[in-house]
């Protein structure tokens, strides 16, 4: 399928999408959304990828929502076709999604970057919520996805201020895995992404969910949860054949089911 917003590879069992709007800094304009869950939607169909790339530019991510496209919206128009929504959809995904942040991820591409499983930052790479400075405020997680990776403190300071944090500070707060040189950062990435893409996706997938629950619930339920979900891992083959490789002392050859 042909995008004009995004740009897509496959290597393997691993997934890039590209955010491409480079005049823009990738701001995330309505199409460029589309695109991205069109992409999406056929990663999560297909039963050949086991993990997701996002990435954008050297110089952005992504700069944020798309500000002249907002401009003159209203609030009905808002309430009614209610992008947001969509973009949600983003962060819903069942396959494990890796942020490859270089350069600015402002605002709405902070949002996004957050809504994958972890990020991976270039040492370039800039993180804010600095909608204040257009006299509104993050709509797409920012507030929540913020404050849970970074804690209230910092979170409200980002928020109320704009300010932006380089990617040592991202990293130390933990919003950020790991920093790695710009010059690394796709390469790291595929790595990463064939690391997770080479194991059982029942259990990545059951991985994912378990910690995202950490997020949703009480910790008793939550380890309940767990608890229900690793009995449950013994109904596939790949935990049969994960163990018996363990005690024949070979790799794994895992079949995703
Ligand atoms: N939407 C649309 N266009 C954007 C954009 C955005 N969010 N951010 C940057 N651009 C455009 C600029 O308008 C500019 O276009 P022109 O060349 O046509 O003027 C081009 O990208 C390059 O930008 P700059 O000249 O500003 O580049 P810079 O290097 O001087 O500054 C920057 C880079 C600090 C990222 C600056 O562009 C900036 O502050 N951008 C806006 C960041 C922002 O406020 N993001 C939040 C948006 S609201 C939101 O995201 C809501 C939400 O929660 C979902």
């Amino acid at each position: 399928m042909e995008y004009e917003n995004i740009r897509v590879e496959t290597r393997g069992r691993v997934a890039l999408i590209t955010l491409h709007r480079p005049a823009q800094l990738n701001a995330l304009c309505g199409p460029l959304i589309a695109e991205l869950n069109a992409a999406l939607d056929g990663f999560e169909r297909d039963e050949g990828i086991g993990c997701i790339i996002l990435t954008g530019s050297e110089k952005a991510f992504a700069a944020g929502a798309d500000i002249p496209e907002m401009r003159d919206r209203t609030h009905p128009e808002f309430f009614v076709a209610d992008p947001f929504g969509e973009w949600d959809r983003v962060g819903r995904r069942r396959k494990p999604m890796i942020a490859a942040v270089a350069g600015y991820a402002l605002g709405g591409g902070c949002e996004l970057a957050m809504m994958c499983d972890f990020i991976l930052a270039a040492d370039t790479a800039k993180f804010g919520q600095p909608e204040i400075k257009l006299g509104v405020i993050p709509g797409a997680g920012g507030t929540q996805r913020l404050t849970r990776a970074v804690g209230k403190a910092k979170a409200m300071e980002l928020c109320l201020t704009g300010r932006l944090m380089a990617a040592a500070e991202a990293e130390r707060a933990g919003l950020v895995a790991r920093i790695v040189p710009a010059a690394d950062l796709l390469a790291e990435a595929w790595q990463t992404a064939e690391t997770i893409a080479s194991m059982s996706l029942p259990a990545v997938m059951v991985a994912k969910d378990c910690v995202d629950r950490a997020f949703e619930t009480t910790l008793a339920e939550g380890v309940r949860y767990e608890r229900g979900l690793f009995y449950g891992l013994f109904a596939t083959a790949d935990q049969k054949e994960g163990m018996a490789a363990f005690l024949e002392k070979r790799k794994p050859n895992f079949e995703h089911r």
